[in-house]
């Protein structure tokens, strides 16, 4: 930062000597365009020489961001959840959808694919059943017989099915955002909520599958190249209530993945970063690392590494957890780190 600060204050220094120095003449605007020159060679891409189609292109996306400024709903200025639908239909995002990128290296696992395909596709499926815990929080499960639960229990059979508005239940920002999520305590609870509301689902063997191969095509779609995914591997269900473990789960990415490379060979593929929640105990992350060395020397292929999940303020920083996390080191094992520790302090 303080070598960014300095540029600036270079500037002011020149401008301010440059004064000094032809104060009494009139100035001459040369300097100043070579000024200005100096200064936009210094910004990110300054060196960089744009061909005519791409100047074409720069020209364009300037008049749509003056056109975006202009009207009275400017995105960037409000809040997400209201800005969110008006994003989705600016000219803007969608010439950005369309245009090359590269890996994007910051999904989750259950935070990938569109949740109105999971309403859409995942509950209407048979077998699916759903309750609502003490706090109004949704909960599914595919079973035969119906699952055994002290809450009332809801069939989702097409029959019985609660037509329509499944998706709107599910999705934050229905109401005024700044009033139901005063600080970042509500936001995160009803994030965390929602991801053990969606849990019963996408633990499901069939929904995970598709539920995975449907978030690769979203993001093919938005040509997006290659993924790094961050996931818990949790246990994966049967409709008999069997079980997969972690490696079975790791094993049908991969499946996956070299499927749906088949149908897309412009798709370079996705690798796995292993994680756990940080509000796990240090037993509980000691048996997860030594899974993840375990799995990163039986799957080196789609394993990239290792990663902690979860709101970071109000848990443990990683320094809490050093001892834990040398073991990879101290038993001469690789296990690559991918912590993402830009929202906090840890
Ligand atoms: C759900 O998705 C799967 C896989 O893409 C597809 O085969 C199936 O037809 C979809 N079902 C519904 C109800 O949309
Ligand atoms: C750690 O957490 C696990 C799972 O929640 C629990 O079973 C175990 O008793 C905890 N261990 C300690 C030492 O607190």
């Amino acid at each position: 930062m303080p070598v960014l600060l300095q540029r600036p204050r270079a500037a002011v220094a020149c401008l301010l000597l440059y004064c000094l120095t032809y104060g009494l003449s009139s100035p001459d605007p040369r300097q100043r365009e070579a000024l200005i020159k100096l200064e936009a060679s210094m910004q990110l891409g300054g060196q960089i020489v744009l061909t005519d189609a791409e100047q074409r292109l720069d020209a364009l996306l300037f008049k749509m961001k003056q056109e975006e400024m202009m009207r009275a709903d400017f995105p960037p200025a409000m809040h997400f959840f209201k800005a969110r639908a008006l994003i989705g239909a600016s000219p803007i995002f969608r010439l950005l959808q369309k245009m090359p990128k590269g890996g994007a290296l910051h999904v989750h696992d259950f935070a990938m694919t569109s949740v109105e395909w999971l309403v859409k596709n995942a509950t209407y499926r048979p077998h699916c059943y759903m309750c609502l815990t003490d706090i109004q929080s949704v909960r599914f499960i595919f079973s035969v017989p119906a699952a055994q639960s002290s809450a009332p229990v809801l069939s989702l059979d097409p029959a019985g099915k609660p037509q329509g508005q499944g998706g709107q239940r599910h999705r934050a920002g229905q109401q005024d955002p700044e009033t139901v999520y005063p600080s970042q305590d509500e936001i995160w609870t009803t994030f965390e909520q929602a991801f053990l509301a969606l849990l019963g689902l996408v633990t499901y063997a069939p929904v995970f599958r598709d539920y995975y191969y449907q978030g690769l095509t979203e993001f093919h779609t938005d040509n997006v190249m290659y993924l790094e995914l961050r996931a818990l591997l949790p246990e994966i269900y049967e409709l008999d209530g069997s079980t997969h473990d972690t490696a079975w789960t790791l094993k049908t990415y991969q499946h996956v993945t070299r499927q749906f490379i088949t149908e897309h060979p412009d798709f370079f593929g996705t690798r796995i970063i292993f994680t756990v929640h940080r509000a796990v105990n240090t037993s509980v992350l000691t048996r997860t690392v030594e899974e993840a060395m375990k799995l990163q020397r039986d799957f080196p292929d789609i394993m990239a590494g290792f990663d902690l999940v979860g709101r970071e303020d109000s848990g443990k920083p990683l320094w809490y957890f050093k001892d834990v996390l040398s073991l990879p080191v101290e038993r001469g094992v690789t296990l690559p780190f991918f912590f993402h520790c830009w929202r906090d302090r840890s």
